[in-house]
């Protein structure tokens, strides 16, 4: 081969590498079933699925992160689990890595459990959730310290 011929080959061996890279990637069983693991033993369900904590985790998995109207009270106001479907179906996974490394929702949501997270168990998070699809729908708004919630309410101190 001249040097030219060499060049050219190993160019192109470069090219075929960066298109494999560079590829969308499709996620995977193994990704899926370690979203949906993470979100069980983290706890998301607790709060984000409506009645999980209250039956023992026995929800119908369609539900699972649909978010919540049963109001957390505090000195903070009344927050409400976000649906957890939408909000993914709207994020680039991008967009979800960002938002999770810089959240502070109010509590009693724990976000420093969510930052404390690597790249892939959050990424892993993502694909799962997406791939539950964009079911039920928003969860009530916040309310205001000072301001009644409408309907049941968990009240801190
Ligand atoms: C103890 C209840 C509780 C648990 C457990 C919980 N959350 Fe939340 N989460 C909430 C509440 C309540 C809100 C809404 C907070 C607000 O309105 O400021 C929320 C909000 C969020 C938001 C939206 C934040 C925003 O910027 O609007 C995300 C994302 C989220 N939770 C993800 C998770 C994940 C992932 C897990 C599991 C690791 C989890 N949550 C566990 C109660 C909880």
């Amino acid at each position: 081969m001249t040097p030219y011929r060499i060049y050219l080959a190993a160019a192109m061996t470069a090219l075929a590498s960066t298109a494999a890279v560079a590829a969308p990637p499709e996620p995977g069983k193994n990704q899926l079933e370690r979203g949906r693991h993470l979100i069980r033993i983290a706890g998301c369900n607790d709060c984000h699925t409506p009645g999980y904590a209250q039956k023992n985790g026995q929800v119908d998995e369609k539900l699972w992160l649909t978010g919540d109207s049963l109001g957390w009270a505090g000195p903070w106001g009344t927050t409400y689990a976000t649906n957890l479907r939408l909000m993914m179906a709207s994020m680039t996974e991008r967009q979800w890595l960002h938002h999770a490394r810089h959240m502070e929702p109010r509590p009693p949501m724990p976000w420093f459990n969510v930052r404390a997270m690597s790249d892939a168990e959050l990424k892993a998070i993502y694909a799962y959730t997406r791939s539950l699809g964009p079911g039920g729908a928003p969860a009530p708004a916040y309310v205001p310290p000072g301001q009644k919630a409408q309907g049941p309410v968990v009240q801190f101190p």
